[in-house]
């Protein structure tokens, strides 16, 4: 399992920097809360990724590397919401737009609603969700 923070931003504002973002990580890493590349003990082996409670603040998207691959997790009353954010056409990395309600891929115009459905473009597919359950302290997300 491979974990780096990339960012956390209010739903509004996603255009913050990246490089901040990772930089928190391994902060957090040293604080002893998190691991940028390790699952730590106690973690199922089906587990592609334990991320600390506290690093998903509620009511925000954060987005993190997960195997390398974008994945923003969303945290509500109702539980946590991970989805992919890689483009189901040619893999480009999504962005949330808060203005419009969508996630927009700067590749080819194609975008997804809310639900990560393709509203326009050439997308063939939904965008890929990912289980999280929480066990203690920690979000374990698995395919
Ligand atoms: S890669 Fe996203 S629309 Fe083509």
């Amino acid at each position: 399992m491979r974990l780096l923070r990339k960012k956390t931003v209010d739903a509004g504002s996603l255009s913050a920097s990246r490089r901040s973002f990772l930089a928190a990580a391994c902060g957090l890493a040293a604080a002893g809360t998190a691991s940028c590349r390790s699952k730590g003990p106690g973690v199922p082996d089906d587990v592609l990724a334990a991320i600390p409670l506290a690093s998903l603040p509620a009511g925000q998207r954060t987005v993190l590397s997960v195997h390398d691959k974008p994945v923003e997790f969303l945290r509500t009353e109702k539980g946590i919401r991970a989805r992919s954010l890689k483009c189901t056409h040619l893999g480009c990395e999504l962005a949330w737009v808060e203005a419009d309600r969508r996630y927009r891929c700067p590749c080819h115009e194609g975008t997804f609603d809310d639900e990560g459905r393709v509203v326009s473009g050439p997308p063939p597919g939904p965008l890929r969700t990912f289980s999280v359950t929480v066990q203690g302290e920690l979000a374990l997300v698995r395919a």
